[in-house]
């Protein structure tokens, strides 16, 4: 039997650029694909494989760029597509690969197809989007709940019907039933496959096909005001359809006709439901279901010990796996769980058995940040203010160095920066040897060292109290990674048996092994090979 050839996104890993806040190079106060460019070098150093850009398609902006009004070409605050084509061939020179953010589910409502939708109920893209009428006594068509709160449907007078929005009401939902629509989208992606990039990461994609009755939601028995609106409702018919994975699984088909390109799929499921967004070995579906359970756990090593078994006994034999704990819609990791456990979660990161998206920013351990009131730009946060779950705080520019605008532009950027900038930027810790960066790079470059970082088996051991501790093999090479979740020492219980060889990374200061986790520690070890 021929063996198989591990594809770069499994030994990988992918770093997510917010292009708003990368790195500004024109003196607006917002980042753009030439700002990226110019920090190439920064994010090869950093030693991660890919780059995932949030969108950067033209768009009114109204849930920053995840509005799309025209998805074969970049928006001018972003630069235009010779910028992006310098871009991708500076990416490639430095051997990385490149993912855009492709969004299905809806566009703009100032997409051209959508101000031609709501033109006439006659037009021919009329049922490109989704309209109903008026519930039989009137009102809306059903009780579904947008995910930012509020009716998903919007009433157009001109026309007489609703109009479903998953989101905003300046994002109408695509009807992914239309066979034009598909097509239409077909040729999106192979508008920028064929440009050279090497895959997307498909936005809220379990919501592109709605059940065709458009029957009610159930309600949530467990839901309390206190959460958002949206898990008022179960969203049993309005998410998660079987057309969606059919719908998955031509994207696959359409992308592997480029050679090694990569899908990730945005996915907000339980484990066993997420799993089934892989497909089947003969009609695969996305490579990478996105998967967000590290993000939603409790930090604690109870829980997470059964969130990791749990997602990996969920998997399909030919299912690879993927780990995220931060991202543009997330609160931070460190302002979730502070600093020193903000290392541990970077260890647990690249330790686990499964490609890691690593969030722009989380390398420096940016953790809470004042947003004022006057400053807050995030539609979600303006739809429930009284939640507090803008997501303003997790998009703040990149800190590069000291001077004046931490380097990002030469103007005030377009959301504040980190409170403790001055000292918490990239130009800092890059002198200081004890930095979170400079812990990530040297995390990054074991994980490469070692293969069985990266491909090698994974077992958990049984429980240990605040302790979480696994080993990864690899061609006689074997690993024990020791996380120390809680605040006191502890002595796990690692083999009699097992010697260890040497200590190839602490989240504190590195130092030989002596059987004791310090709190807040986390361990490399390489054990000597089995007898
Ligand atoms: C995804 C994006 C989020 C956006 C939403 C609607 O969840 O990550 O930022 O608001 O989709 O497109």
């Amino acid at each position: 039997m021929r063996e198989r050839q591990i594809p770069w996104w499994e030994r990988g890993v992918i770093y997510q650029i917010y292009p708003r806040s990368f790195q500004d190079s024109n003196d607006d106060g917002i980042g753009d694909l030439a700002g990226i460019e110019a920090r190439l070098d920064y994010v090869a150093a950093l030693g991660v494989d890919a780059i995932w850009l949030s969108p950067i398609y033209p768009s009114p902006m109204a849930d920053f760029g995840y509005d799309v009004a025209d998805y074969c070409d970049i928006d001018p605050i972003f630069g235009d597509l010779e910028a992006f084509d310098r871009l991708i061939a500076a990416v490639h020179a430095r051997g990385l690969k490149l993912l855009l953010d492709f969004v299905p589910n809806h566009t703009s409502d100032r997409h051209p197809w959508f101000i031609e939708s709501r033109s006439s109920r006659d037009n021919p893209k009329r049922d490109w989007y989704i309209w109903r009428d008026p519930a039989p006594g009137g009102g809306v068509p059903n009780n579904w709940i947008s995910d930012f709160g509020g009716s998903s449907w919007e009433w157009d007078e001109a026309t007489g019907q609703y109009y479903l929005h998953a989101f905003l009401k300046e994002q109408p939902d695509l009807n992914w039933r239309n066979p034009e629509v598909r097509a239409a989208m077909s040729d999106v992606l192979h508008f920028w496959l064929g440009r050279g990039v090497d895959g997307f990461r498909i936005d809220v994609l379990w919501h592109i096909v709605k059940h065709q009755a458009f029957p009610d939601n159930p309600l949530n028995p467990d839901w309390t005001p206190d959460v958002t609106e949206r898990d008022r409702l179960l969203q049993h018919f309005s998410t998660d359809q079987p057309e969606a994975h059919e719908i998955s699984a031509e994207m696959r088909a359409l992308a592997e006709d480029y050679g090694e390109r990569l899908l990730v799929g945005e996915i907000f499921l339980p484990a066993e439901r997420h799993a089934r967004w892989y497909g089947t070995p003969e009609r695969p579906q996305v490579h990478l279901p996105f998967n967000f359970h590290l993000i939603e756990s409790p930090w604690d090593a109870a829980h997470l010990r059964a969130v990791i078994e749990d997602y990996e006994a969920s998997l399909p034999g030919f299912g690879w796996p993927n780990w995220v704990i931060g991202s543009h819609d997330a609160p931070r990791i460190a302002a979730r769980i502070g600093e020193a456990q903000a290392r541990v979660a970077a260890m647990l990161l690249l330790t686990l058995r499964g490609t890691p998206t690593l969030y722009e920013g989380d390398e420096l351990g940016i953790g809470h940040v004042t947003i004022p009131p006057e400053r807050m730009r995030d539609p979600q946060h303006f739809r429930q203010p009284s939640l507090n779950i803008g997501r303003d705080r997790s998009r703040t520019p990149m800190p590069w160095d000291a001077s004046p605008h931490a380097g990002f532009s030469t103007c005030e950027p377009w959301l504040p920066l980190n409170d403790d900038w001055p000292t918490r930027n990239v130009a800092a810790q890059e002198r200081d040897p004890g930095s979170m960066l400079n812990f990530y790079r040297h995390l990054l470059a074991l994980r490469r060292a070692h293969p069985a970082l990266s491909v090698g088996s994974f077992t958990m051991e049984k429980a240990e109290g605040d302790v979480l501790s696994y080993v990864r093999q690899h061609e006689g090479e074997r690993l024990r990674v020791l996380l120390n979740l809680g605040p006191e020492p502890v002595q796990p219980l690692t083999r009699q048996a097992e010697s260890v060889r040497d200590v190839l990374a602490s989240t504190l200061q590195a130092r030989p092994y002596d059987g004791t986790l310090l709190p807040d520690e986390g361990l490399i070890l390489s054990l000597a090979p089995e007898a």
